[in-house]
């Protein structure tokens, strides 16, 4: 069943779990991420990164992750991750995308507001939902040291501004992750979240949840934590998996002998993924 994200964070928002938004660059991850949720009779988020989305292709993409979610019970919603322009979002509302993203995190907070408010002038007469960024959360490839993370957190009431200013259902918010980590070690910071959640009132996105402890995770869940945005571990188990896949059986042509070995370990994570958000049993 194919929803917006409005409909499945209400629901998390109020019954105080939430939802996996799992990246996904290729058809085995798509595969591989709706199996773990049907397994788990989660709700989930499937979304697509711009750097996806011009991999695969924005029809493709769409085709797969639609025709699998109108056959499907589980309530999927497909989501553009990080766009970062008014013609991105407007290209994913008009292919199928039921929820939108845009990055401004770049700009200056007036511009921000701006192109958020525009796109969600657009997507929300028509039923799709729009997820905004303030503050910034980095990329481990930054390397920037604890004070610098912390001098890009979201600060509580430029975020009740910007919400307020915008109309976004949806918050991101800057808390302590960092993109793209292979090791679940980075703490959040939990007051911030939670009074950043008694002034927006509004789920509350965190990215870059790979990096994350998972004690930190269901900390910022209580606190007003509704998506969470996972690409790292599911990019790692799927080329850890073909390495040693491969590794192990180097005469093999069959790429379907490897990619789903790949397939079944993107499920197997996702799963576990989907027990620690507190949504198994919620679809
Ligand atoms: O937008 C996507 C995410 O924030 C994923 O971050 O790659 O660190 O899991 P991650
Ligand atoms: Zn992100």
């Amino acid at each position: 069943m194919l929803v917006t994200n409005v409909y499945l964070l209400k629901k998390a928002y109020d019954e105080g779990y939430a939802v996996g938004a799992f990246n996904a660059n290729n058809l085995e991850q798509i595969q591989g991420i709706i199996a773990a949720a049907e397994e788990e009779a989660a709700p989930i988020i499937l979304q697509a990164s711009q750097g996806a989305i011009s991999y695969a292709g924005l029809d493709t993409i769409t085709a797969i992750v639609l025709s699998i979610a109108k056959k499907t019970k589980i309530p999927i919603s497909l989501h553009l991750d990080h766009g970062t322009s008014f013609e991105q979002n407007i290209k994913c509302l008009r292919a199928g995308f039921t929820s939108l993203m845009f990055d401004g995190s770049l700009l200056p907070f007036e511009q921000n507001v701006a192109i958020t408010r525009k796109i969600v002038e657009v997507a929300k007469p028509v039923g799709v939902s729009v997820e905004g960024e303030l503050g910034r959360v980095a990329g481990s490839e930054d390397k920037l040291k604890p004070e610098e993370v912390k001098a890009l957190l979201t600060r509580p009431e430029e975020a009740a501004q910007f919400v307020k200013l915008t109309g976004v259902d949806a918050l991101a918010v800057a808390v302590g992750s960092v993109h793209r980590m292979t090791v679940q070690e980075a703490i959040l910071d939990i007051d911030r979240i939670r009074e950043i959640n008694e002034l927006t009132q509004i789920p509350l996105v965190l990215h870059g949840s790979s990096g994350v402890t998972n004690e930190s995770i269901q900390s910022a869940i209580k606190e007003g934590i509704c998506k969470i945005n996972v690409a790292t571990a599911i990019n790692l188990a799927f080329t850890q998996t073909m390495l040693k896949t491969l590794n192990a059986k180097p005469t093999e042509v069959d790429p379907r002998k490897i990619l789903s070995v790949c397939r079944d370990e993107v499920k197997k994570v996702v799963k576990q993924k989907i027990c620690l958000f507190g949504s198994s049993g919620k679809g």
